[in-house]
């Protein structure tokens, strides 16, 4: 073969593979055998390592994942990802759609009902139908460049079916089953679990490690776009998503056009109807108004649009036993009582702890060891007993008491009237030295990555770290005789250890973690 030759095969080679990756994960229709596509992956894989002055950066065989980056570097979004505003009920959503009529002096309107995916907002930008760049939403105003990431998600197209140049804006999301199986391998490595399929989706795209998104098995819903360049003549949300789907993007199945008030209702209990058979999770649904010509005249907060709204589902809820209730000492010595249970399967992750929040709450929920109790979870959230079920007892049930010794520094606790919570007040006390310096490390605080809960432990039960200043003397030589820490971990540590150094003071104080002293 020529070299002429060989550059039309690659680019051939290319388009077919990205056109049956469409094929299979974005219409979910698959048209060849795995054998037939394992060929000509393998065949532009040769080609290009042959020919490398020909290996386009956004080759479907970049799917797999490049090269690590050292860093992420900061996207500008042009018009910014907003937010919505949230409801909880039919009420609620009455009220906005009368609110939004009256402010357009209209007796009815058109809203397009999406399921809100719950996973992360990203945006994309396209030139002439090829990916240039994909970012997180960040504050809404700046994000992470994580193309290297998103590349690796099958069903994204990395060309589109015009050349057209154009923002979009989609969920990425984890299907529940492949949460599972991620969690499952983990488990086995006896690496720590995620909580749920939005945590593990966000863990993959923060990787600077492209190999590792590769891995995870993610998909992507697009619902979104900005009204200019070739898409300054789209009149409707709904036209919008069709033309979307045209180009190539996967778009919900699930979205209806909704007449008027009565339409919206309906369509809230169709969906909720189909909520566990949705193969991810969702965690409501978005309102839109459909005319991008009324949205426009609406405007928006500098928070969030005033033409769309986000209308959440109930929480998930199910029924289980509690087997013990144990106590957690947290940063501030407060102790909380949490409920150990028999393993629940809710909204696709096995529950096992419940919050009782304080003495107070668990006497006014008359909360027993051995009640039959009903938990719930909502999106993030820890999950939390709504009530147990009295009818349900045999008798054998326990009441619970506050210890009067601290169950990690075993030194005596005390509650101080008007305080709602028992404490332990010894400041050394190891629960909340170990709780204090994962506080003062976390996102909102000083931002130290990857040091979470349990380097946490590790780095106090090795005599390493006694209090938050302790981290800034650390060495290599100390991390390196942990478990599990090679050099290289040990060097990025120290690397955000030092970063850390650069945040603002009100973080630092935060981080801190005084009693009274919050964010603001
Ligand atoms: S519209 C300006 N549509 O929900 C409009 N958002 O709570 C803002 N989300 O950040 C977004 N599915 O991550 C929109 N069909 C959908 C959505 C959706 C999920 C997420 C998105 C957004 C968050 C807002």
């Amino acid at each position: 073969m020529d070299k002429e030759a060989v550059r039309q095969r690659i680019k051939k080679l290319s388009e077919i593979i990205e056109e049956l990756n469409y094929r299979y994960y974005t219409l979910d229709d698959p048209i060849v055998k795995d054998e037939e596509y394992d060929a000509l992956f393998h065949e532009l894989l040769e080609l290009e390592k042959k020919y490398p002055e020909f290996k386009d950066p956004f080759s479907p065989t970049a799917r797999v994942g490049g090269e690590p980056l050292t860093h992420f570097y900061q996207v500008e979004h042009r018009v910014p990802m907003l937010s919505l505003d949230n409801t909880f009920d039919f009420a609620g959503l009455e009220e906005f759609y009368l609110r939004t009529c009256r402010n357009l002096s209209v007796n009815s309107l058109e809203f397009m009902a999406e399921p809100k995916v719950d996973g992360l907002a990203v945006s994309l930008i396209y030139e002439k139908g090829r990916l240039l760049k994909g970012a997180t939403r960040g504050n809404g105003y700046t994000g992470e460049d994580i193309t290297h990431n998103l590349l690796t998600i099958k069903s994204l197209p990395l060309k589109l079916k015009e050349e057209v140049s154009l923002v979009v804006r989609g969920e990425a999301f984890m299907t529940r089953s492949s949460f599972q199986l991620l969690n499952e391998e983990r488990a086995k490595k006896k690496l720590p679990l995620f909580a749920n399929p939005r945590n593990a989706a966000a863990g993959s795209l923060r990787q600077l490690d492209p190999k590792i998104a590769a891995q995870r098995p993610l998909d992507i819903i697009f619902y979104g776009f900005v009204k200019e360049n070739d898409l300054e003549q789209i009149q409707t949300q709904q036209e919008g998503l069709e033309r979307l789907r045209s180009l190539g993007f996967k778009t919900s199945k699930l979205s209806r056009l909704c007449h008027d008030l009565q339409d919206m209702k309906a369509y809230y209990n169709f969906l909720l109807q189909q909520r566990e058979n949705i193969p991810y999770d969702i965690d409501g649904i978005v309102y839109k108004v459909n005319s991008l010509h009324l949205q426009e005249l609406l405007g928006t907060t500098s928070r969030a649009p005033r033409w769309a709204i986000a209308l959440k589902f109930p929480a998930v809820e199910k029924v289980t036993r509690i087997k013990d209730i144990v106590v957690n000492v947290g940063r501030t010595g407060a102790l909380t009582p949490v409920a150990l249970l028999e393993p629940v399967q809710l909204m696709g992750s096995t529950v096992q702890r419940a919050s009782l929040h304080n003495e107070d709450i668990l006497k006014e929920k008359d909360v027993k060891i051995g009640d039959w109790a009903v938990i719930r979870k909502a999106g993030d959230v820890i999950p939390e007993i709504v009530k147990v079920l009295p009818e349900k007892r045999t008798g054998e049930e326990k009441n619970f008491i506050m210890p009067s010794l601290c169950p990690s520094c075993s030194s005596r606790v005390v509650r101080l009237p008007g305080d709602a919570y028992t404490r332990c007040l010894n400041p050394t006390c190891p629960s909340q030295v170990v709780e204090k310096i994962i506080h003062f490390a976390s996102r909102a605080a000083m931002d130290i990555e990857g040091l979470g809960n349990q380097l946490a432990l590790q780095l106090y039960k090795e005599g390493l770290v006694k209090d938050q200043g302790d981290l800034y003397l650390l060495e290599e030589k100390d991390l390196i005789r942990l478990e599990r820490m090679a050099q290289k971990s040990a060097n990025n540590l120290l690397q955000a250890i030092e970063e850390s150094k650069k945040r603002p003071l009100h973080r630092l104080l935060y981080g801190l973690g005084i009693r009274f002293v919050g964010e603001r």
